[in-house]
């Protein structure tokens, strides 16, 4: 049965619909609110999460997926190249994935079943990660925890220090910190004006600050969220950044959430890893991915790194609570993907992984020389798989639309990263050889139409 009703009612303060016509059949009618859908018919009592309430839009790469299914309906015959959302594409070497089907056999016969394992990983896998990643460094297998990915990790990490916190962010940065932030109830409200949350710091990183804060300008937070290299611009800081970075966290008591998931794309001398520098034990946690070291982004596997020496003000070890929260809301990743990540850190496993992050490094060059050569302005590519393109003048979302209209490319509009990403877009270098060069040859030919 079909209804004619006047649409008008309210969810919320904020959140008053125009009234206008629309058709109620039963409860499944939805229209839409602040670009969020909403659903007509029987409300539970229940509000909604207010912290949910304040985010904008919604999760930056679903909306460059719908910007993708737009276009396809437009031009359903094109050859749409995404190089947007930073999704690895090559094959798993075969030596870690047998791994995992010899684990998945052993799980049917009597010997080879396990159930739940340790909530902070395999015992063999913590120590196979500090051997690989942190052997000068001091950290031992308790301190690390195995998780099913850095982003779950990170929403767990807020989740430990609650919502009494302020955060500091780089400017442009993955948007999982801030919207986390958010979730969590750090956050004041979204303001359009600035494009910023109230009560979180922005720290801008653009190329006048060689992609670094202005650190004397940025107030005292209890949390400072870093990456590198990072995630848009593809910078690695430098060891000098890096010391500066410790030395602030010391001087202010905060805590530096160092997110190290693209260090394997390091080539040059900068640190992979926070633990590197002097000092780093007392003041920073790491968080770190299998995902685009060896291809794991579907797999999921990362691991958390909080020192026994990382204290809160009242002296108390933030390990213990990170253990706490691991078994309380995670309880261990899955046993098969584990027997994975221990493949990857053999010696073979290793030099297999690495000759993916190798091919994903030669498509960064590939589009680095693409884009330098049509004289843009090109960062990143070198020490990470992005690469930071640089129109200035122009609106990111201008620019991802335009080459989208004029090359069926998906890349990334930079403001999706934060304001300090406006006038630039991100491609990404994780795709097919093929398309790759496709790509370039596209984006060389849109701008000889535009000059000719
Ligand atoms: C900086 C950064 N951290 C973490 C992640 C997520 O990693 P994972 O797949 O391990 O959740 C990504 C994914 O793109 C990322 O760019």
């Amino acid at each position: 049965m079909y209804n004619s009703t006047i649409c008008s009612f309210m969810l919320s303060a904020d959140y008053i619909l125009q009234p206008r016509m629309v058709v109620v059949r039963q409860s499944s009618v939805s229209c839409t609110l602040k670009n969020q859908s909403v659903r007509i018919g029987h409300c539970t009592k229940v509000p909604r999460n207010e912290n949910l309430e304040k985010l904008q839009h919604g999760y930056l790469f679903p909306e460059i997926e719908r910007h993708e299914l737009r276009h396809l309906r437009m031009y359903p015959n094109a050859n749409v190249i995404d190089l947007g959302i930073g999704d690895t594409t090559q094959p798993i070497p075969t030596l870690v994935t047998s791994s995992m089907v010899d684990f998945v056999r052993g799980l049917s016969t009597v010997t080879g079943y396990k159930g739940y394992g340790p909530e902070q990983g395999e015992k063999a896998l913590r120590k196979a990660i500090t051997v690989a990643f942190y052997k000068d460094f001091g950290i031992k297998p308790s301190e690390v925890f195995v998780s099913d990915g850095a982003q779950c990790d990170i929403t767990r990490l807020q989740l430990l220090m609650g919502l009494n916190q302020k955060i500091a962010v780089q400017d442009p940065s993955f948007p999982a910190y801030i919207d986390s932030s958010v979730i969590i109830g750090q956050s004041g409200k979204f303001v359009d004006e600035t494009g910023k949350y109230k009560n979180i710091e922005y720290m801008t990183c653009g190329p006048q600050s060689d992609f670094f804060p202005d650190l004397p300008t940025i107030s005292r937070t209890q949390l400072i969220f870093f990456n590198s290299p990072n995630n848009p611009t593809g910078h690695a800081a430098t060891r000098k950044q890096l010391e500066q970075l410790v030395d602030f966290a010391k001087v202010n008591g905060s805590i530096i959430i160092f997110d190290s998931a693209y260090s394997a794309y390091i080539t040059d001398d900068s640190p992979k890893s926070i633990y590197e520098i002097p000092g780093a034990r007392e003041v920073a946690i790491e968080v770190s991915s299998f995902s685009k070291f060896a291809g794991f982004t579907g797999v999921r596997l990362g691991w958390t790194v909080v020192p026994e020496e990382l204290l809160y003000s009242n002296g108390f070890p933030v390990v213990h609570d990170f253990n706490r929260i691991m078994c309380t809301c995670f309880n261990g990743a899955s046993n098969i993907v584990q027997a994975g990540g221990l493949a990857c850190l053999s010696l073979e496993g290793l030099r297999a992984v690495r000759s993916l992050v190798d091919y994903y490094m030669e498509n960064a060059r590939i589009l680095v020389d693409a884009l330098t050569s049509l004289g843009l302005t090109v960062y990143g590519g070198k020490n990470a798989p992005y690469v930071w393109v640089h129109f200035p003048g122009s609106k990111s979302w201008n620019v991802f639309a335009e080459i989208l209209e004029k090359t069926h490319i998906i890349t990334v509009p930079g403001s999706g990263f934060g304001p300090g990403g406006e006038e630039y877009i991100r491609i990404s270098a994780f795709g097919q050889r093929d398309s790759v060069i496709e790509a370039s040859q596209r984006l060389k030919y849109l701008l000889y139409l535009q000059e000719n």
